[in-house]
């Protein structure tokens, strides 16, 4: 018994040291010098920036405003939306001032035996054209702004302090959405053994499945001599199970094969993960240790069947995002990507294409956690622009680097299934489009056997005549929904994905009036009908999309643009200042869901019923005037009372792609008071109920977390939304009161953001508007932990407060 307790007491003693000895990472998040400018000697050590201003990365300096109209302003035909003449376009990347070139400055210190280590520095994007200096020398640049990519600085760098300074520049006309700017997203230095693991180095798969075993392969790539490698392989609960211990390289590989037990299979409904940790030694040194997180899950695309995932067929209920977070730019934050993942999930959709480039290693993390497929994209342009200093500047040089960096830091993501190449590519006219798509193709399966690519294609026609749709492995079509039939008959694949539907556009809580269907349609306030009947010329309403996921067994799905309103592109207002930032969202810059957000749900979330009534019932002056009501619902039928009376019951039926999908009574005359919608089971048994009413006069502010404990780390967020009711506690649904927000305590105020996409109020400052009776305001803790009071006030207005708290 003696002899183990010593034992066991040696591995304990050991243990911290040899790790100690292995990688160190340091992300570098504090103590940032910033400027705005060119500063030709901010490359060097001496360069006196104590004047600069200090910033924490994630940063995105354009986010503080102010818009203005003229920043990037855009005189072009957009051919991707039919258009042929060249008009002034406002908003279209956002109207925030992120053009032009600036500068980061950080000091960062490394320890004393660092002159035999390796070091990296590592960028996980940067916005953009990034030059990176070390200690007053060029360690490298990039180009793309969305890249991954890194550098071993271990010539340039010392020990004690090292000087980084990093040059980035964006140009006018190179985006067709706001890009944002800065060191967006982390910015880190790793400090490793020479004998160590690459950079991205490993590759986890489990080419075997069955319910008694899984077979996890695991590739590491490593440099050093006589090393070995002993991999171990944790379940979610950190319990070991299975380990393997290597002596043979193929090359600078390790190739080890881990046996594990009764599988639990990685799904959007049970997102299980594992973990491998891989310690390299050389001789009984432990020089280097990583750990990465997998999953267990088997995907195939297969012809008239679709995909399947783990042996179940599964349709993909998909949407697209851009990268920006709204109110914080595109800083990248963990909590505002949960917040927007958790109303995801709630509305039943289980994946997310990053459009149109690479995706935060943060959101890839929430995906493997939460349960979304994902469709990993890379380009919205190759080798022919779309705008003047689009990424075809770079193609050439950086396309496969681009690919490479994509696909080797995110690749043991169980989550991603499908990679994207391209998105509208004017690539896809043209032989030489036909073998870049064939090139870029092939760079992803050498990189990564396991998974398919595809390529959104709006030219369909174009690409069935060329051969670009057939050499897919998947064809992807963005709208074009009277195109799926032929595309179907003509292409290869036996399977066709929406990896772009729908474009309808709405604002959260504005009805227009007459109800009618249209394209392109505007009014002199700058906002579109949320009765979700208006899209665009190359577009169309959500319910044309569902007959077709519905009825061909062949389409395997849809991602719908866009799950969220994004900063820029303001379409059908593209050219009406002060339009600057989408309509397209399901749900809008806030966060807030609209109408349409019940209309997926009530489809999408087989586990919870929907029963949502739209419009609003304040419409003072539109007494007797016909007011349709819609009901967004999982129920197949129900009844509508206006004030006790009813409306009738209605069905969803088969006569027009609507009555499929929604509940519609169009004759309804508006009278004050109570709609009321009651929903019958199949069997006509009353099963649920909803009600709105018209709201008196604002009264009071009311205030609801979606978080109400927070972590102490500096970064969480707690979102809190803020509407106005009448005495009665009804919300008043078309209050525009401007409120004042103040933060005290262990927390700061950080933004605010009420989803109007003509609003010119800054989303920092402390004061804004409400859109609709609603606004969303950002409460950020500090490191300190403690309660953190919000109190918000409007004239008039009894106020609202609410208490927080901040956790370590
Ligand atoms: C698509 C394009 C998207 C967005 C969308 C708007 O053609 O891929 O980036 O512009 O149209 O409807």
């Amino acid at each position: 018994m003696k002899k183990l307790i010593c034992f066991l007491f040696a591995i304990l003693a050991f243990t911290p040291v040899a790790f100690s000895q292995s990688r160190e990472v340091k992300v570098l998040n504090a103590n940032w010098k910033f400027q705005k400018g060119d500063f030709e000697e901010a490359s060097k050590v001496n360069f006196n920036d104590s004047k600069w201003e200090s910033v924490t990365v994630p940063h995105d300096w354009a986010i503080y405003g102010p818009f203005d109209k003229n920043v990037d302003i855009q005189k072009v035909a957009i051919v991707q939306n039919g258009e042929t003449i060249a008009t002034e376009k406002t908003g279209r990347t956002g109207a925030l001032p992120h053009i032009g070139t600036a500068w980061y400055r950080n000091t960062f210190t490394l320890p004393k035996d660092s002159k035999d280590k390796k070091i990296l520095l590592l960028f996980e994007g940067a916005m953009s054209e990034p030059q990176i200096y070390l200690n007053g020398k060029k360690v490298g640049e990039w180009a793309y702004g969305y890249s991954y990519f890194y550098f071993d600085v271990s010539q340039f760098a010392h020990e004690g302090a090292n000087t980084l300074s990093v040059k980035l520049t964006n140009k006018e006309f190179a985006s067709r959405w706001y890009p944002g700017t800065g060191l967006y997203r982390n910015v880190s230095v790793i400090i490793k053994n020479n004998e160590s693991i690459d950079q991205w180095g490993q590759f986890i798969t489990t080419p075997f499945i069955s319910e008694e075993v899984a077979k996890v392969n695991i590739k590491t790539k490593a440099s050093g001599e006589n090393t070995r490698l002993v991999t171990t392989v944790f379940d979610s609960e950190g319990r070991q199970l299975s380990s393997e211990e290597s002596t043979q390289q193929f090359g600078n590989e390790f190739d080890q094969n881990i046996k594990v037990a009764n599988p639990k299979l990685w799904s959007p409904e049970t997102p299980y993960l594992y973990k491998a940790v891989s310690q390299l030694y050389a001789g009984t040194e432990l020089k280097d240790e990583i750990t990465t997180r997998f999953g267990i899950r088997e995907i195939k695309y297969e012809a008239n069947k679709g995909f399947s995932l783990n042996g179940k067929i599964t349709k993909f209920k998909g949407v697209c995002l851009h990268h920006d977070l709204g109110p914080l730019g595109v800083a990248v934050n963990k909590a505002a990507l949960r917040r927007q993942m958790t109303i995801l999930k709630d509305m039943g959709c289980n994946a997310i294409r990053s459009s149109h480039n690479m995706p935060s290693f943060e959101q890839l993390e929430l995906a493997d956690e939460m349960g979304f497929l994902f469709l990993a994209e890379s380009f919205d342009e190759w080798a022919k622009p779309k705008v003047e200093n689009g990424y075809h500047r770079f193609f050439e040089d950086y396309a496969e680097k681009d690919i490479v960096n994509l696909v080797q830091a995110t690749r043991n993501h169980p989550s991603i299934v499908m990679w994207s190449s391209g998105n509208e590519v004017p690539d896809q006219w043209g032989e030489e489009g036909v073998k870049r798509a064939k090139w870029l193709q092939e760079l992803f399966h050498r990189e990564d056997p396991t998974r398919p690519v595809t390529v959104g294609m709006d030219q369909v026609k174009a690409t069935i005549e060329s051969g670009f749709g057939a050499l897919l492995d998947i064809p992807g079509l963005n709208y074009r929904v009277h195109l799926y039939d032929e595309a179907y008959k003509k292409f290869p694949q036996g399977f066709i994905l929406g990896s772009e539907t729908a474009s309808t556009v709405s604002s959260r809580g504005i009805y227009k009036f007459p109800v009618v269907q249209e394209k392109n349609k505007q009014y002199p306030d700058f906002q579109s009908s949320s009765y979700d009947l208006e899209a665009c010329s190359w577009s169309n309403v959500p319910d044309e999309d569902f007959v077709l996921q519905d009825e061909k067994p062949w389409v395997i799905g849809e991602f719908v643009w866009t799950g969220f309103d994004y900063l820029g592109e303001p379409t059908p207002y593209d050219e009406s200042w002060p339009s600057r930032s989408s309509y397209f969202g399901i749900n809008d810059l806030a966060g807030l869901p609209k109408d349409r957000y019940y209309l997926y749900r009530s489809r999408w979330n087989t586990k919870e019923s929907t029963l949502h009534i739209l419009p609003h019932w304040n419409w003072e002056g539109r007494e007797g005037e016909t007011t349709p009501v819609f009901v967004y619902t999982s129920y197949s039928s129900a009844e509508l009372f206006i004030n006790g009376k009813s409306m009738g019951v209605k069905t969803k039926n088969k006569n027009t792609p609507q009555n499929r999908y929604r509940l519609m009574w169009m004759d309804v005359k508006y009278e004050p008071g109570t709609v009321k919608v009651v929903a019958y089971d199949d069997n006509g048994k009353a099963v649920a109920e909803e009600e709105v009413k018209t709201a008196g006069k604002p009264y009071q502010i009311v205030l609801e977390a979606d978080r109400k404990t927070i972590s102490a780390n500096g970064e969480d967020i707690s979102f809190v939304t803020v509407s106005v009711v009448d005495k009665n506690g009804i919300l008043c649904p078309t209050a525009t009161n401007q409120l004042k927000f103040k933060v005290s305590g262990a927390g700061t105020y950080r933004a605010a953001c009420n989803g109007d996409a003509t609003s010119l109020e800054m989303f920092h400052k402390d004061s804004m508007k409400l859109f609709s009776g609603k606004l969303v305001v950002l409460v950020k803790s500090t490191l300190t932990a403690g309660d953190i009071k919000l109190e918000v006030n409007g004239s008039g207005l009894k106020s609202g407060k609410l208490i927080l708290n901040a956790k370590k």
